[in-house]
């Protein structure tokens, strides 16, 4: 077929609705679908009735179970191939024009040289199945801090779960009207279909690629329907192609819950914190305060990315760019995370988990004993014994949940205000079972941006590869940084040097460590709940009011710092968790002069100094 007989038929199947006057992305989407060969194309106008009846056609082909009507209404359950199961950072790439922009962290491929090798991977990958156009906005519909993009996918649990996860429908082309600017992004599950070929209920593909040009703002995926390989309105584009966005444009996109919380006396602050993914974000962002903590509150903005950006005070402003939780399920249970299991009870999506026989969900951590007898997430039969004898879990590691925000009982009142929330503190903290004690207050911005910059972290399943692992994830943000890693934390610093010089006080950076384990490798801290007696220090530092003495890496609370009530917890036990081994931190600050190396070009020499000074406070 000529280029131009397949545009033109590409030109007549994608017959773009009435509403949308957008010429060029009706070319776009024209172009994408001469490429990618669909049977169909389907303008998403993200109404109840068409997601209903999308997930009833995924229910029809095996995609999708409906789970019993009465325990959870209008919830499903999807399971994965067991090869597209969690991100996959090894083909994720940021192909910049020049290869340092993309720095010595992301993969990076010429933009020609990647472009050549996507046209042929795309090209007729849709054949046989439904090209989805999916408008979404990131923040509130027509807010000035939103941003738009549209995604292309021809995957249907994509289209239900964006409508879930985004602002997503007809109401984004209004915004658009015929030239307002959208982030292109084009997903293909990587699996076209013959005439006559029977799907697969999980079609992927083992050769994977998840794109960025971030001069161009364009997003490609393909070959996984997992996650952030596919939704991309999250980590691909208020993670990657937004980290460009604001260094270009003076603001912060980060890998941070925003969470409220108020005292006893009515006081208000809003918090961010930064974990790696699978380290508690989500859990942190819920947290119901100990009743022993008489009085406390926390209200949830967002769980997984946060915008921030300096308002006119000079402060800054974090909003939650996303409208739902693609949430860790195992774990999660009603003693650790009540407000996410109310949260759960109906119109939830969830993904390989495992399927009880009476048409409910359960996973690893939910419920003890577990039940007698279930479906795990890879349709077999499994029993306690089952599990005791292989080793085999009933939900994968990385299972999830995709829940609209508004079912969270403890949403912000102010969660989706287009004016942010003014953040008071900033919280960093990995999943370390030694060296790294509970809770530390950098002296000032630049000892937070190396405590943030060198932060170390276990390797979770929530990306695939080893885990367990200790790896440097400076910022949480290691595999999402979509620009040189040294220029964010430049970009960090200058942030920090403008609010010193406006009226407005700096937020204060926090470190903090929830993992610490004991000589039988349990973990010593109870953690949850229990983190409110920390985020109540933190809170009361802002203040002015919580004493903290100060060491080598900056100030921490004693044991009788932080309120006790309630919980039977020793001063031997707080030792376990807040000691500070010299050894340790010598071996520590070695891999801080690794990393360092690595990102020797363009690293401010701010840090170097922060860590001069620290090795010598350590060998004082
Ligand atoms: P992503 O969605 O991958 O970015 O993860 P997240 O940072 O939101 O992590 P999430 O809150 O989902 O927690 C991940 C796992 O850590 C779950 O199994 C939780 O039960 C567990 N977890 C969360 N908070 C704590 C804590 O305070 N202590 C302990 N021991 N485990 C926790
Ligand atoms: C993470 O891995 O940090 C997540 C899940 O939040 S995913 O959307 O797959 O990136
Ligand atoms: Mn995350």
């Amino acid at each position: 077929m000529t280029q131009a007989s397949s545009s033109t038929i590409a030109a007549t199947l994608v017959s773009a609705p009435a509403y949308v006057k957008h010429e060029k992305l009706i070319a776009w989407v024209s172009s994408i679908a001469a490429l990618t060969k669909p049977a169909k194309v389907v303008w998403c106008d993200g109404s109840q009735e068409e997601y209903d009846s999308l997930c009833a056609q995924m229910v029809a082909s095996g995609t999708m179970k409906k789970l019993n009507q009465d325990k959870r209404p209008n919830s499903f359950l999807a399971c994965s191939d067991p090869s597209d199961v969690a991100r996959v950072e090894d083909c994720t790439f940021i192909c910049s024009a020049s290869k340092n922009d993309a720095g010595p962290t992301n993969n990076w491929m010429e933009p020609a040289e990647m472009r050549t090798k996507l046209s042929g991977l795309f090209d007729g990958c849709m054949q046989g199945r439904t090209l989805y156009v999916v408008p979404f906005s990131m923040g509130p519909i027509g807010s000035p801090i939103a941003h738009i993009g549209v995604e292309l996918s021809d995957s249907p649990y994509v289209a239900v779960n964006m409508r879930v996860m985004t602002r997503m429908g007809k109401a984004v082309f209004d915004v658009l009207g015929t030239d307002g600017e959208f982030v292109p992004c084009v997903h293909s599950v990587g699996a076209p279909l013959t005439a006559g070929q029977k799907d697969v209920t999980w079609p992927c593909n083992k050769t994977k690629y998840i794109v960025h040009y971030p001069e161009t703002r364009e997003i490609w995926s393909f070959g996984s329907g997992y996650g952030g390989n596919a939704l991309l309105g999250k980590k691909c584009f208020a993670l990657r192609i937004a980290s460009n966005m604001g260094r270009d444009q003076g603001w912060l996109a980060e890998h941070m819950l925003i969470l409220g919380v108020e005292s006893p006396e009515g006081k208000k602050h809003y918090v961010a914190a930064a974990f790696p993914s699978a380290c508690g974000k989500t859990n942190f962002a819920m947290l119901i305060p100990p009743a022993s903590l008489n009085g406390w509150k926390v209200t949830t903005i967002g769980d997984d990315i946060a915008w921030i950006k300096p308002g006119a005070d000079g402060r800054l402003y974090a909003i939650n760019p996303e409208a739902g939780y693609f949430g860790v399920a195992p774990g999660t249970n009603t003693l650790t995370n009540y407000n996410c299991m109310a949260s759960l009870s109906a119109n939830t999506i969830f993904t390989n988990v495992a399927l009880t026989d009476d048409g409910d969900v359960w996973w690893e951590g939910l419920s003890k004993p577990a039940p007698a007898h279930l479906t795990d997430w890879q349709g077999q039969d499994w029993t306690p014994e089952i599990g005791r004898d292989t080793g085999r879990k009933a939900a994968h590691p990385n299972a999830r949940f995709t829940v609209p925000a508004t079912q969270n009982p403890v949403i912000d009142s102010a969660w989706d205000d287009p004016a942010g929330v003014p953040i008071s503190a900033f919280i960093f903290g990995g999943r370390r079972s030694t060296t790294v004690p509970l809770v530390t207050e950098a002296r000032n911005w630049v000892e937070g941006v190396y405590m943030a910059a060198t932060m170390g972290s276990e390797t979770t399943a929530a990306a695939v590869g080893q885990q367990g692992i200790v790896r440097r994830d400076p910022f949480a943000m290691l595999p999402f940084i979509g620009y040189n890693m040294s220029d964010y934390f430049q970009h960090w610093l200058n942030v920090g040097k403008k609010i010193a010089a406006s009226p407005a006080e700096l937020p204060k950076i926090f470190c903090v460590n929830w993992f610490r384990t004991d000589a039988e490798g349990k973990f010593v801290w109870p953690g949850y709940s229990d983190n409110m007696r920390v985020l109540k220090w933190m809170v009361e530092r802002v203040e002015g009011k919580a004493a903290g003495t100060e060491n080598i890496f900056g100030t921490t609370p004693k044991f009788a710092d932080l309120n006790w009530d309630g919980l039977e917890f020793t001063q031997q036990q707080f030792d376990t968790i807040t000691s500070i081994d010299k050894a340790a931190w010598q071996a520590e600050l070695v891999l801080h002069s690794e990393l360092f190396e690595k990102l020797d070009y363009h690293l401010p020499s701010e840090l170097k100094t922060t860590k001069a000074q620290l090795e010598k406070r350590l060998l004082a």
